[in-house]
């Protein structure tokens, strides 16, 4: 009898504390909304178009021929990033020349731009918090 009042309470304080540490979690994850403007969701849109992606990484996803580009508007100004989309072949035989017109290089500077602001690519700036989840 006594063994299993000893039970119950072991389950019932297993079960409690289950509760409270996923609540816990729940309640403590990042909530950044980061709603991308309609000249960033075009731009992702070309990034689609002339697949990037094959070679670039963004936040960490991607090809890896070419570099991670989530903090390339950081790294790199706004100049540099036109003058490779305009003619790569002066820095790389690698990257295609694209020749997009100006309007969805802009496009894609604005996405580039707001990734840049959302995302980290550096893992090892990332902060790693006691209850296992990460910030950036
Ligand atoms: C076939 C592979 C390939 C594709 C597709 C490609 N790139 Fe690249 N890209 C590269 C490689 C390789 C480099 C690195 C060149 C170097 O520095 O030697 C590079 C470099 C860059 C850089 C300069 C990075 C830096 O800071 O040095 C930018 C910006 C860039 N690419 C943007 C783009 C964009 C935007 C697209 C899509 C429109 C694209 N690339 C498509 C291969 C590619």
């Amino acid at each position: 009898m006594a063994y299993d009042k000893h039970k119950f309470i072991i389950i019932t304080f297993l079960l409690s504390a289950f509760l409270c540490y996923t609540c816990y979690i729940y309640n403590s994850l990042p909530r950044k909304a980061s709603a991308m403007d309609e000249q960033s969701s075009a731009g992702k849109l070309i990034w689609q178009k002339y697949n990037c992606g094959a070679c670039h990484q963004v936040y960490g996803l991607g090809g890896f021929l070419g570099p991670d580009l989530t903090n390339e508007y950081t790294a790199r100004d706004t100049a540099f990033i036109k003058l490779f989309l305009k003619d790569a072949s002066v820095f790389t035989p690698v990257m295609p020349v694209f020749n997009m017109p100006e309007s969805e290089m802009d496009a894609l500077l604005s996405y580039l731009k707001s990734i840049d602001a959302s995302g980290k690519s550096d893992l090892r700036t990332f902060k790693v918090n006691s209850n296992g989840t990460i910030e950036q």
